[in-house]
């Protein structure tokens, strides 16, 4: 390996600190050159698949040419502009086909920049749906056994306090508001038994009670 690798590696330990590793003990790191699909190609020549797959894996595969070409041609227009009163048109063409394929009654978008994000956003929204129908008491959120569900506290707050990968954190999350477990890892079959708990309880679209049989 060529001894720029070696000093990328060598700062790396030193100072970077990766997702789930120890700071003090980091695992070995591999510098990658290039990517595609779902192959890696490390700086020393050997080549890896990606098994990983769901996790922080494009779901495209890597160094996809279509997202290359839509990225590069942006870029040449903005990279980025805040969405705060603005608005552009690849933001309106994707808006409209996550509409296109989503159910008739999701009618509206909200942009988050990440999954855990994204979880923040659907938090806060059942918040603000159960306080402007006038019952702000409506605190718990219903999550499953197992979940996971992000790295921020919202997202955290939902995880499954022992196994969702922040049992150092579970003492904070519930402090900030209760969680309530399902027995089952099917959400709606607990929602389905203990529909009058859950009502009174959990943030949920009327809907989803609507639809249990
Ligand atoms: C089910 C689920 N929710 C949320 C997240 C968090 O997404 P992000 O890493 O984009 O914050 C993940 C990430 O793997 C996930 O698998």
């Amino acid at each position: 390996m060529p001894d720029h690798y070696q000093q990328l590696i060598d700062f790396d330990q030193k100072h970077i600190w990766h997702p789930y590793t120890s700071l003090n003990h980091p695992t070995p790191v591999f510098p990658v050159e290039s990517a595609s699909g779902v192959r890696l190609k490390l700086a020393d020549g050997r080549e890896l698949i990606d098994g990983m797959s769901s996790w922080w894996a494009a779901v495209h595969g890597y160094n996809h040419p279509v997202l290359n070409a839509a990225v590069t041609e942006q870029l040449t227009k903005m990279s980025h502009v805040m969405f705060g009163g603005l608005t552009h048109q690849p933001a309106v063409e994707l808006a409209k086909t996550l509409i296109d394929i989503s159910h008739q009654d999701l009618q509206h978008v909200f942009f988050a920049d990440s999954g855990s994000v994204s979880v923040e956003v659907a938090i806060k929204m059942a918040i603000q749906y159960w306080a402007s129908k006038g019952q702000p008491q409506k605190q718990r959120l219903l999550t499953i056994e197992n979940a996971y569900h992000g790295d921020t506290f919202g997202a955290m707050a939902v995880c499954d306090p022992d196994n969702g990968m922040h049992h150092l954190f579970s003492g904070h999350c519930r402090s900030a508001r209760l969680t309530l477990y399902a027995q089952t890892q099917h959400c709606c079959g607990y929602i389905r038994t203990h529909r009058a708990r859950c009502r009174r309880h959990a943030f949920l679209q009327p809907r989803l009670f609507k639809e249990s049989p």
